[in-house]
């Protein structure tokens, strides 16, 4: 018989109770559902709206269902529909009229709200977690690669020079960002729902100050209303994680075409990589393909939660019991990938020999050629167009700039000297852009630097 069956003159139809049940997915919560409980039943206690013995018992009562949970020994059931109820017709099972009082001045409402917000908040530092394992992979990477110059891309054509380090630390830079939006997001949602009631509060003389604090929030939410009805922190979640995997898809698809024949500029670890059941020669970079198609899936998460929340009136909906799924699948796919990926990266071979040798054709010393020019008094705008007349002959006789001769350049221009084969040396060419943040060895070790710090102050949670 349903918790809520007094009203009703007939059963529910099996099939609205297949539709309408959560329990399969919700029990996930069962933590935070007891938790809150706890904290409820004591506030009741101390604030005289039951007798402190009740409180005990269902103190005790609770207790016992978690240690059983945990311990694989309780079965949830359907028929009570979702992790609230089934706790709750556990407890009363359990210890009799006691567990009957536990839900005064509560609501489900209340208690999704509440459970959800505490399921979100404890997810945050795993992630975070995780990615500053990612981090700590990129340092070491980037150390190790300080000077080895590969081609920096733009339209995917070589451009200028960098270094494969800072190529790395523009990825640690924006899973630093996500770190701390993730952050930022535990940040604001750490007010508490709890004493919302259904909707409207409730005439009982709670003290909502005392739940928030036993449970480790700022406070409780100002809004009754509001504490039921919103689902930001979920979708600031998915938000974050949304743009998480997108910084991973993009690497991935950089790792992607690194290992392929036409760069080859790393190579995956055997144990990284899978090979193909036809094909003899194949080691394809499956987790960095399924990193990115998985960002697919996480988008879909943050999409399909927005659109569940866009029309909805005030409070509560049931169609807020869709929340919880995405954020569940997001938080697991996150979790898969992150960890794997960073084995992936700390394990791979770097090919800086192809990578230099990349370096070598393309013309992506053309801009210091042109700043060479400069340098000796060519406006640049000149140089640059001398410096495209150099490299449109190059090209035509098969050569790169620092193939010509001394005669050869002057061709174009009196003001090359034999300093600028110097000039167009690739590592000079590096070594020279150490404008803050560019790649040349001292702002490389700075940027490593930063990372690490940023690291080492979040040390405790990893
Ligand atoms: N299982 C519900 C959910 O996940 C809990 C809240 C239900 N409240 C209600 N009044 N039906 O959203």
């Amino acid at each position: 018989m349903k918790l809520w069956s007094g009203r009703f003159a007939k059963d529910t139809d099996a099939l609205v109770n297949e539709l309408n049940a959560s329990i399969s997915f919700d029990q996930r919560l069962y933590k935070e559902d007891i938790q809150g409980s706890l904290a409820h039943a004591k506030m009741l206690g101390d604030c005289g709206i039951i007798s402190r013995e009740d409180a005990a018992a269902i103190k005790e009562g609770l207790e016992g269902i978690l240690r059983d949970v945990e311990a694989g020994k309780v079965e949830f059931t359907a028929d009570n529909e979702d992790i609230h109820m089934n706790i709750e017709a556990l407890l009363t099972a359990r210890i009799g009229d006691a567990g009957k009082r536990l839900h005064t001045a509560r609501s489900r409402n209340d208690q999704v709200a509440l459970d959800f917000r505490m399921y979100v908040r404890r997810g945050i530092p795993v992630v975070v977690g995780q990615l500053l394992e990612l981090e700590q992979v990129l340092c070491r990477q980037a150390k190790q690669y300080q000077s080895a110059v590969m081609p920096g891309y733009t339209h995917l054509q070589r451009a200028q020079p960098i270094s494969f380090a800072q190529h790395l630390l523009a990825y640690g830079q924006m899973f630093a960002r996500d770190v701390t939006r993730l952050e930022d997001c535990a940040k604001r949602l750490n007010q508490c729902p709890l004493g919302s009631g259904a909707l409207a509060g409730t005439t009982y003389p709670i003290d909502r100050f005392e739940t928030a604090e036993a449970l480790g929030f700022d406070g409780p939410m100002s809004n009754s209303l509001d504490g039921v009805s919103d689902r930001d922190y979920a979708l600031e979640l998915l938000g974050g994680l949304s743009i998480l995997m997108m910084h991973l898809s993009r690497f991935a698809e950089e790792v992607i075409l690194w290992c392929s024949w036409e760069f080859k500029f790393i190579e995956l670890d055997d144990g990284y990589a899978t090979g193909s059941s036809i094909m003899p020669q194949k080691k394809n970079p499956d987790v960095a393909e399924l990193v990115r198609g998985k960002t697919g899936r996480v988008y879909g998460d943050l999409m399909g939660l927005l659109t569940v929340m866009k029309g909805l009136p005030l409070a509560y909906n049931k169609d807020m019991q869709e929340d919880k799924e995405p954020v569940f699948d997001a938080l697991d796919t996150v979790e898969m990938c992150l960890p794997v990926f960073a084995r992936m990266l700390d394990t791979m071979t770097v090919r800086t020999d192809n990578m230099r040798a990349a370096a070598g054709k393309g013309f992506i010393n053309a801009t210091d050629c042109a700043d060479y020019l400069t340098k000796k008094g060519m406006p640049f705008r000149d140089a640059y167009t001398v410096t495209g007349r150099l490299v449109a002959d190059c090209t035509a006789r098969g050569k790169t700039l620092e193939e010509l001769t001394l005669e050869e350049l002057r061709a174009f221009s009196d003001l090359f000297g034999e300093d600028v084969y110097e000039a167009l040396k690739l590592e000079n060419c590096m070594a020279l852009r150490s404008s803050f943040g560019g790649p040349a060895a001292g702002e490389t070790r700075r940027q490593i630097q930063e990372l690490e710090r940023f690291v080492q102050a979040r040390e405790h949670q990893k």
